[in-house]
């Protein structure tokens, strides 16, 4: 275990307050480099996770190195660490960069070889871990809300597993954003999957419904810890197919994410959502997320409770 005047000194040799640990090596993000032939570079052929960091704790890290062996092994990639390893990691990828609200980023890919479409054979995968400075939510987000665009969801059939080939995701998003919207919906046959980095619920008669967790979505780490505090606060929750109507004519919509946690949609395409505010439900559930976050405690009127800096 390092001192804190240790911590310290490391802390003030990181320019922009990040770090990487990159196949076994901490490193600064200018010194961290990977092949020009590795296979995430060359195929997307990886997966990943995003894990949220409150008060020096990693949030749900359990939750988050189980799915990423499962997006692993549906992609027959194994990884070359345990759980505990990567867990290991992440903690002391933490403590060295001092960051205390942060987003710790973990990839890894089949590996650096001659390009090839089969996969190689005695190559190790590439392990990458990051951590950043958390982006910060915007405070009109939090406060009024966001505006959602849909748009056609033409992903692949796999969407429950997180890897990291996300062109459709980026495209989605952009077109969101330059249309005036925060983030993209996508809409399968008629029916409403999940946003470009977030799952999506809405409220019908009183009740919570979202879409189920099959191969249409990715399963959320916050998705499934929101459905816990929902049925904890009685709510009654539904997992079942949401066509775009019953989104657009819902009286709260919301989603959720390991890094935007829950934002209120006041807005789907030109439909105002409920009164066009943030709704009850919306705030009661995010009310009780926030009260079960490292170092947070209830909030004040609605109002999260920072920790200081
Ligand atoms: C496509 C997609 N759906 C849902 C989510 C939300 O998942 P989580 O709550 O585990 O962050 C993400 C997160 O990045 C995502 O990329």
């Amino acid at each position: 275990m390092k001192s804190e005047t240790e911590l310290r000194s490391t802390r003030a040799d990181i320019p922009d307050r990040g770090l990487v640990w990159l196949n076994g090596q901490f490193l600064d993000f200018a010194a961290a480099r990977v092949s020009v032939e590795d296979r995430g570079f060359q195929f997307g052929d990886g997966v990943y996770e995003t894990i949220r960091v409150y008060a020096g704790t990693p949030f749900a890290i359990e939750q988050h190195i189980e799915r990423l062996s499962r997006s692993a092994a549906a992609v027959e990639l194994e990884l070359p660490m345990t759980g505990g390893e990567f867990a290991a990691v992440v903690e002391e990828l933490i403590a060295r960069s001092g960051l205390r609200e942060a987003e710790v980023y973990i990839q890894v890919t089949r590996g650096a070889a001659p390009r090839a479409h089969p996969f190689p054979t005695d190559v190790p995968p590439t392990v990458v871990m990051t951590v950043r400075p958390v982006r910060p939510i915007p405070r009109r987000f939090r406060e009024r809300g966001i505006v959602v665009k849909t748009f056609p969801d033409e992903r692949w059939a796999r969407c429950d597993i997180k890897t990291i080939c996300l062109l459709p995701n980026v495209l989605a998003v952009e077109r969101a954003r330059r249309a005036g919207a925060d983030e993209a919906l996508f809409v399968r046959d008629g029916l409403v999957t999940e946003g470009t980095s977030s799952n999506v619920f809405i409220v019908h008669q009183g009740e919570i419904v979202t879409p189920p967790a099959d191969h249409r979505i990715l399963a959320g780490v916050t998705r499934g810890l929101i459905l816990e505090i929902a049925r904890a606060c009685g709510y009654r929750t539904h997992e079942r197919e949401i066509p775009l109507p019953e989104l657009k004519a819902a009286s709260e919509v919301f989603i959720t994410s390991t890094v935007k946690e829950v934002l209120a949609v006041i807005r789907v395409d030109e439909t105002v959502i409920g009164n066009g505010e943030p709704g009850v439900v919306f705030r009661r559930l995010y009310d009780v997320y926030r009260s079960r976050l490292p170092g947070r405690g209830p909030s004040l009127n609605g109002e999260p409770v920072e920790e200081s800096r």
